[in-house]
């Protein structure tokens, strides 16, 4: 069993193949981690690992012989007091005002296998041979409190999933202030932190800045994972390139509001603490209740970030999505937002539906803009039941009629949102998030529905079970357009209001599962203003994410890149939009935006009424393609090969798990004059197999090592035949 405990040194070690976790029990009950790293050998001691120093100034947490003080110890999961002045992991208020906890070892249960956590999303197994799991129980005998540390490894994958459980035996209420998910203590801070932030429209850019002294974070109080700052950190060696080097990936199964930190301490070691935000968080527990934090995963490599990221995408493509979308190819899809935006009628998303048909798109989707009062964004957010004006047939006769077209039919919601000016809102006001006596703060003319209340997530299931129940719907896009401010809920007690940002996600959680339960045919594809919900939390109800509202490829070469650190291909909603581009004004040629949107579950979101015979023949031709290739886009193994946020040029590559089949794709982002010879290289291929390699018409035979090492030579001029700026090639690799 991948999981051994030595029981004179009280020690745990968790292991498989390629990675090794130590913890052990410090001889006041507390526990110490000794080791996270490249796998080490079973059946030895590691306790030597342990680094006594008494300095001036630490406080001691035993008065044995042993100097121990928690300050300098790597300790396994820290809480507030004890000597130890970094941020820990979780924060207790008592009865009597005090935060001091002291959990120390009680049990531990070492089974084959994982148990859900539910209501949160987690990672699963389908079979117990896949993963082993151990809960260490560590107990404060002060105020009869458990708390149960969780972890589960599994054996083919460099991870470790895990999570902490509160539990209060004891007849008085505690008050959590912070419970993280978990926390990692290495022995040294000669790390990069490598994260990916940005905004609306630019999300998922990779930022790498050197670790320093003090605190250095990531973060949302805003009530989703957010655009701003993705739920993941990796710590990487200042060598570690794509290919080599030691990687620490941690990413938060979480949607909502969470914390990321990495604190170097003046003596250069390095803490990671990430969960829940503690500033938007408290959560009484009383008697005989518990408290279930979001689970993180960790990864751990020693091949660099590509290997880090095949850890994840193995891991969120198949042991995290769900259902029967996991593993089915993606329909290429049609949208009609960037087409119509809310002006349109029945007869125009008819029109616009034919055309689809007649160039080879498999899913018509009709985005915002089809119920309730909604001719502009003012209005009809929470009536989801159809605009009979705009849509004389009701979505149900409509959904009808595109299936006789000949494609499947998808629908948009944004079922936690509420427009003033609705009927929901009118028949229950009381229904939003807002501060008793304090100004509520409108985002784009929209409110967000207290989803804290079964009753308020009742009451929009029971809308959308309808509808979706008579109409044939095979696709929803669930929206989500706004972030929470004043966040109160008037059912809540003064001491419960720290609970309703958690429960809110637990709410949105909820009515994700009732759905894909109801109609678990339908692929769920979520979204947040594009991606500021891109997230594991999401993943697990929905396998696929609108990645950005920027759809010029230019910008998408940068966020499809960083979003792929952590993301599978076949999360990633990537669609050809109109040109010029209709935020960047950037003019790029069809084939030059469908080489970018090629890399996920690919779709259109243009008006295909306005494009040329030539156009509409290109995109024939472009989908006929991607339905070759599709299995190798959406779910071969992905290699960044180099990156946009480093120079001038971009390179990736998808290859299939057999190496027989490859597709790499290489931009350019401003072109160059007078330039020097372009040779490309590539990652991923089997050395020894010829490959049938294919691009600009060229087809030539080489073997994977020449593709990997000598490259191939590509003339600038085939490069720049459609376009300048934003150029780019498709290379096809066969096995023959
Ligand atoms: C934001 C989404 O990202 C867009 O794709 C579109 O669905 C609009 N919302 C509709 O309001």
């Amino acid at each position: 069993m991948p999981i051994e405990f030595l029981k004179d040194e009280k020690q745990f070690h968790i292991y498989n193949n390629t990675i090794s976790y130590i913890i052990r029990v410090l001889e006041n009950g507390q526990l110490e981690n000794l080791y996270y790293g490249c796998r080490l050998p079973e059946g030895k001691s590691y306790v030597y690992l342990h680094q006594e120093k008494g300095r001036s100034l630490s406080a001691l947490c035993t008065d044995g012989p042993n100097e121990i003080s928690l300050q300098y110890t790597k300790q396994e999961y820290p809480s507030f007091g004890g000597g130890d002045f970094r941020y820990t992991a979780c924060k207790i208020k008592q009865a009597n005002g005090s935060h001091i906890s002291e959990y120390k070892y009680k049990e531990h249960f070492i089974f084959n296998g994982k148990k859900e956590i539910k209501p949160l999303p987690a990672t699963y197994v389908e079979n117990d041979c896949e993963a082993t799991t151990i809960q260490i129980v560590l107990h404060d005998s002060l105020v009869k409190a458990n708390l149960v540390l969780t972890y589960t490894i599994y054996e083919g994958l460099p991870v470790i999933a895990r999570n902490a459980r509160f539990e209060n035996h004891g007849e008085i209420s505690i008050v959590i202030e912070n419970a993280m998910s978990g926390c990692v203590d290495l022995p040294d801070s000669d790390y990069e932190m490598v994260h990916l932030s940005g905004a609306w429209a630019r999300e998922r850019h990779i930022k790498v800045r050197p670790l320093i002294e003090g605190v250095q974070s990531i973060y949302s109080m805003r009530g989703a994972s957010s655009a701003e700052h993705n739920p993941f950190i990796a710590l990487k060696r200042r060598s570690t390139t794509e290919i080599t080097g030691e990687v620490y990936g941690f990413s938060l199964v979480y949607s909502g509001s969470y914390s990321g930190q990495v604190e170097v301490c003046s003596h250069e070691t390095t803490r990671v603490l990430m969960g829940i935000h503690p500033d938007t968080f408290s959560w009484e527990l009383n008697k005989d209740e518990s408290f279930q934090t979001p689970e993180l995963i960790m990864v751990y490599t020693k091949n660099g970030l590509n290997d880090m990221s095949h850890a994840f995408h193995n891991l969120y493509g198949k042991r995290l999505a769900r259902g029967v979308w996991r593993d089915r190819e993606r329909p290429i899809l049609l949208n009609n937002w960037e087409a119509t935006h809310m002006d349109f009628t029945e007869a125009s998303i008819l029109e616009l539906a034919k055309k689809a048909k007649s160039v080879g798109v498999e899913l018509f989707v009709l985005d915002d803009g089809w119920f309730g009062k909604r001719d502009n964004d003012r209005a009809g957010l929470g009536d989801w039941f159809a605009n009979k004006e705009k849509m004389p047939s009701g979505i149900e006769e409509f959904s009808r009629k595109i299936v006789k077209i000949g494609m499947k039919f998808g629908l948009w919601i944004e079922p936690e949102m509420i427009n003033k000016d609705s009927d929901l809102y009118r028949n229950h006001p009381d229904y939003i998030l807002e501060t008793p006596g304090r100004f509520s703060s409108p985002s784009r003319w929209q409110f967000v529905l207290d989803f804290s209340r079964n009753e308020v997530v009742d009451a929009i299931y029971g809308m959308l079970e309808k509808i979706i129940s008579n109409s044939e719907i095979s696709y929803i896009k669930w929206d989500m357009n706004r972030y929470i401010t004043e966040c109160y809920s008037i059912t809540h007690g003064s001491n419960e209001q720290g609970k309703v940002m958690h429960e809110y996600i637990l709410g949105v959680y909820n009515l994700y599962d009732r759905l894909t339960t109801k109609f678990p045919e339908i692929l769920f594809e979520s979204c947040a203003s594009g991606g500021a919900r891109f997230d594991p939390g999401m993943l697990y109800f929905a396998p696929q994410t609108w990645c950005s509202d920027d759809t010029d490829a230019g910008e998408r070469i940068k966020i499809q890149y960083g979003t792929s650190m952590v993301y599978p291909i076949s999360s990633i909603g990537a669609h050809v939009s109109a040109s010029p581009n209709h935020k960047l004004k950037r003019q790029i040629s069809i084939w030059g935006r469908a080489n970018v949107a090629f890399y996920g579950a690919f779709g259109y979101e243009l008006d295909l009424n306005e494009l040329s015979d030539d156009d509409l023949e290109h995109i024939r031709q472009q989908i006929a393609y991607y339905s070759k290739y599709r299995r190798i886009f959406q779910f071969g193994d992905f290699y960044r090969i180099k990156s946009p946020f480093e120079g001038n040029e971009a390179s990736w590559i998808s290859v299939s798990q057999d190496k027989t089949l490859a597709v790499a794709a290489f931009y350019q982002q401003m072109n160059k004059v007078n330039a020097g010879y372009l040779n490309i290289k590539f990652t991923g291929l089997c050395e020894d197999y010829n490959y049938t390699t294919e691009y600009f018409g060229h087809k030539e035979i080489f073997t994977g090592a020449q593709l990997m090492y000598a490259g191939i030579n590509v003339d600038r001029k085939e490069l720049n035949k459609d376009d300048g700026d934003f150029a780019s090639v498709l290379i096809t690799m066969t096995k023959c």
